[in-house]
């Protein structure tokens, strides 16, 4: 008798229209909540996969990786559609994998951190978005250093990975962070729309071959808006 009616509760409860909750506060969602070790070293894109599962299902929402933070990620895929006016909050530092090299060569990947199918969407924050590829950069040019042998990670003779891509989404705005160290391209556009970066610093080792800032594929140039890129 109890147990149906409090059953009864909890399912009046569920179901309540998403946007009614969220649209009173908007809702932050830490990867350390999920599970993130923080430690740099972790591999925590479970974390963060799972808290961007969450945070897509509800409008307006934020997903946090906090300052003093260091959240190693392997290459992941953060896809919508989800709700609209998710924001990604980089305040701590988010690292690519440094061993990347001795992986088979069939999972490496083509881009690091891949987001597709986004409708108003933000990355932003005073955090850094890390390749962690100087040494790889070095010792995979041949003209630089014939004798040096490959000590870092990303070096293959195959294709190098994008760090940050995004396939068709629309309605992005990618600001503050600074991006740093990419195999390649730091920031790829492809088949998207309504694109703004601002104050984003990118950065690579003045001895980097090839790499670009920012790359934009299968679009019209004429609604980017790239503002105050520093370089
Ligand atoms: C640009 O980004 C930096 C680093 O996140 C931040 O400290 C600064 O306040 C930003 N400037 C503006 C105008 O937003
Ligand atoms: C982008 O946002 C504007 C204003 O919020 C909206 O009118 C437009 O439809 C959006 N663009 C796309 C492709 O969804």
């Amino acid at each position: 008798m109890w147990s149906s009616v409090v059953s009864a509760a909890l399912l009046c409860l569920a179901a309540l229209p998403a946007p009614a909750v969220a649209a009173a506060r908007p809702t932050t969602l830490s990867v350390l909540s999920f599970g993130a070790a923080a430690d740099g070293v972790t591999d925590d894109a479970e974390a963060l996969v799972a808290a961007w599962r969450a945070a897509c299902r509800v409008p307006r929402a934020t997903v946090l990786l906090p300052s003093g933070h260091r959240f190693l990620v392997s290459p992941v895929t953060l896809q919508g559609p989800c709700s609209t006016r998710l924001t990604l909050q980089v305040d701590g530092t988010l690292l690519a994998p440094p061993d990347m090299d001795s992986w088979p060569r069939s999972r490496r990947p083509l881009r690091w951190l891949n987001f597709k199918w986004l409708n108003g969407f933000t990355v932003q924050g005073a955090g850094t978005v890390d390749g962690q590829s100087i040494t790889s950069l070095r010792d995979s040019s041949p003209a630089d250093a014939p004798h040096q042998r490959s000590t870092g990670h990303w070096h293959s003779s195959g294709a190098k990975p994008t760090l940050v891509r995004f396939y068709s989404s629309f309605n992005v705005t990618v600001r503050n962070i600074r991006i740093s160290n990419s195999p390649r391209c730091h920031l790829k556009f492809d088949s998207s729309g309504g694109i703004k970066v601002k104050n984003v610093t990118i950065s690579s080792p003045g001895d980097s071959p090839n790499t670009d800032g920012i790359h934009l594929q299968n679009q019209g140039r004429r609604d980017q808006e790239l503002q105050h890129l520093l370089r």
